[in-house]
């Protein structure tokens, strides 16, 4: 592709994006597109409520399966234990809070925290095991001031939905002071694959493939063309790892999966 070296950001804008609060900026990436900085979340939302319905069978689709591994792997790396209590940030339909609440059970909690009505109205359904349906709760709320008080949780999540957050370095800092002293981080994130040939085929999919099959099967070629832009845009695993270990977490480390295409990091407050 001869926009290669476009696509995927250079390290200045996506630092650019990070933290707007901190540097004042009244404009914010929606994808590849500026909008004012105070419209974004509405933005966000709105593009989760015209996905929410197709949300689930889209991913598996467009994954082949595959982040149903990943987020396997993501929640047994945190090693959750019965009892304990733990937040899904951007938790959206339960994946990750589904698994996390096959651990906790049946003392434990999983809070999944969402901004967005119809996406946590879309995963109700998939709530259904007796031993889990009383360990899940949901709350609507925006990830930047996450309505909990302090040291509350063991364990703070977040799949595929921090890339959202018009300011996330807030987000992070937020499940930061949510988390008790030595609860534990998890982020599941996109990335940007190794292996230049596998990268531009993961492209040409992501820019071709993906907005075509969003538009024949859920009606919306413009929110399958802003996931694989705001994935391109997103802090890479080093750059992530450097942000939480400035918030305060220790213990920072990544692991990339499928040549990373997503990467699991996990800290601890
Ligand atoms: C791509 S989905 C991920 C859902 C789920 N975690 C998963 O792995 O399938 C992103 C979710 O983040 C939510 N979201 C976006 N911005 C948010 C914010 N500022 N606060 C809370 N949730 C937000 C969206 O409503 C959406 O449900």
């Amino acid at each position: 592709m001869s926009a290669q070296k476009k696509i995927w950001l250079d390290d200045e804008k996506r630092k650019k994006q990070l933290n707007p609060t901190a540097t004042g900026a009244q404009t914010a990436y929606f994808g590849f597109q500026h909008v004012p900085r105070s419209q974004k979340t509405d933005r966000v939302r709105q593009h989760f409520n015209s996905v929410a319905r197709h949300y689930d069978f889209m991913n598996t689709l467009l994954s082949f399966g595959i982040h149903h591994l990943w987020k396997r792997s993501a929640v047994r790396a945190m090693s959750l234990r019965p009892g304990q209590q733990v937040l899904d940030v951007c938790g959206g339909t339960g994946d990750l809070a589904i698994l996390a609440a096959e651990r906790i059970a049946p003392t434990g909690r999983v809070v999944i925290y969402d901004i967005n009505h119809a996406m946590i109205q879309a995963g109700l359904h998939k709530v259904h095991s007796e031993r889990i349906r009383g360990c899940v709760d949901y709350v609507q709320g925006n990830a930047e001031s996450i309505s909990t008080g302090d040291g509350h949780f063991d364990a703070a999540m977040v799949g595929f939905g921090i890339r959202n957050v018009t300011d996330m370095q807030k987000g992070f800092e937020e499940m930061y002071r949510v988390l008790k002293p030595g609860g534990k981080l998890m982020c599941l994130e996109f990335s940007k694959p190794t292996f230049p040939v596998f990268r531009r085929l993961y492209d040409f999919y992501s820019f071709y493939i993906m907005p075509l099959l969003g538009e024949l099967i859920a009606g919306s070629r413009t929110a399958y063309t802003h996931l694989p832009e705001s994935i391109r845009m997103f802090p890479l695993p080093d750059e992530l790892a450097a942000i939480l270990r400035r918030i305060g977490f220790s213990q920072v480390t990544y692991r990339a999966l499928t040549n990373g295409i997503a990467v699991i990091h996990l800290a601890v407050k």
